[in-house]
């Protein structure tokens, strides 16, 4: 079997990037090992960059995030027990908007099902081969569990972090850039109203939270917590107490709990992004911490630079913009992960943190908020910085 772009993953990165192709004239097979119901319930990130929104719009691949979606034009920050307001029109001139990463992916879904994407479910993908020629092949087994083998021009990696195709660029995991942190975030899902207009992000003596939203009735609630944390440990009371201390001087809105988790922190870049005619974007590619939403945001950045090489190379036989995909995408990735790294430690404690190392942290906030270049760098990152689209 054959087809031009064989994608592995559809999640927001594989699915935006076939949207994107097809609308380019290059047809392409979605493969992803999960259901649709559990790819489309997979609970992560709400932030989308201004970025993000324009190109879903402009493209097709959703308007529901302009109705549904909520425009937030800036962030508390909150510690010492007084909230500052980092106003990111003033600042900058753009926004983000709250539309979890799930309202997103069935937008996709259906965007891709209504165009007649080849999209192949509960499909295990084992292997890539061949990369380095000019017919890469996808081997795995189909829902049924037949074997199947798919030869395509070009394979892309947007199977998440424990991404099946990354070892065929990488070789293994020799080389890779990681860091882990000695946190991580307890999160629940509520029913309450919104605590507040805007996302809070709270240093406190007992640790990190953040105070986000799904909706008027569904709320988003995380703190920091032990790695090993086990999430039905704590009672919903003591959940709230938790959350309660965090964010001092604020009152929460508090309501039944229904779903909670702890999500590990993990910084990560793989060392090489494509390898012959195999490309890695989104998760697969880097990991960032939670804190500062710039997960998808990143791999969307990604898409569109890929996306570029391949018309280039499809299209025209072209194989500069792919020779330059790496280089570039990497200058955005490590400002991300820059951000979110500096998000992480100027928020959270360490368990090892001694007094100079809190005074020196709120001297680090104080910082931030007290200067309008602090904050506007903030406002900068966390808005995004403008996307590439040419190579
Ligand atoms: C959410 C998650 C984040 O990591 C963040 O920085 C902001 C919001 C959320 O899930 O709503």
């Amino acid at each position: 079997e054959r087809t031009r772009v064989a994608i592995v993953g559809a999640g927001p990165a594989g699915l935006l990037l076939s949207h994107l192709l097809a609308a380019s004239g290059i047809e392409s097979i979605v493969l992803d090992r999960r259901s649709r119901e559990e790819i489309e319930n997979t609970i992560r990130a709400g932030i989308l960059e201004q970025g993000t929104v324009d190109l879903l719009v402009e493209t097709g691949a959703s308007t529901r995030v302009l109705t549904d979606g909520n425009r937030h034009d800036g962030i508390e920050l909150r510690f010492a027990g007084e909230g500052h307001r980092i106003d990111f029109p003033a600042l900058v001139g753009r926004s983000v908007w709250l539309y979890p990463q799930h309202e997103v992916l069935r937008d996709l879904v259906a965007a891709r099902l209504a165009a007649g994407q080849d999209l192949r479910l509960e499909a295990t993908v084992e292997r890539v081969d061949d990369a380095a020629t000019t017919r890469p092949r996808v081997i795995g087994t189909d829902a049924a569990g037949r074997p199947f083998e798919i030869e395509a021009d070009f394979v892309v990696g947007s199977d998440g972090s424990r991404s099946v195709v990354r070892s065929a660029v990488t070789g293994g995991t020799r080389g890779d850039l990681f860091r882990e942190y000695p946190f991580a975030w307890f999160g629940i899902l509520c029913e309450a109203p919104p605590s507040s207009d805007e996302l809070i992000y709270s240093n406190s003596p007992d640790g990190f939270a953040l105070i986000s939203q799904r909706s008027a009735t569904v709320q988003r609630m995380y703190f920091q917590c032990d790695p090993d944390a086990d999430p039905d440990a704590l009672t919903e009371e003591q959940i709230w107490e938790a959350l309660r201390l965090r964010v001092p001087g604020t009152e929460l809105q508090e309501g039944h709990i229904f779903q909670r988790d702890v999500l590990r922190f993990r910084s990560f870049v793989a060392p090489e992004l494509r390898h012959g005619r195999v490309a890695l974007v989104g998760d697969a590619a880097h990991t960032v911490p939670p804190t500062g939403a710039k997960g998808m945001n990143l791999a969307v950045a990604d898409v569109v630079l890929l996306h570029t090489a391949l018309v280039a190379l499809l299209d025209d036989d072209d194989e500069r913009p792919l020779d330059a995909y790496q280089e570039v995408a990497l200058r955005r990735i490590w400002k991300a992960q820059h951000f979110s790294w500096w998000m992480t430690t100027m928020l959270h404690s360490t368990p090892e943190a001694s007094e100079f190392d809190h005074r020196r942290q709120l001297g680090e906030l104080r910082s931030v908020v007290e200067s309008e270049a602090g904050r506007t760098y903030l406002a900068e990152a966390y808005t995004g910085w403008p996307l590439e689209t040419r190579l």
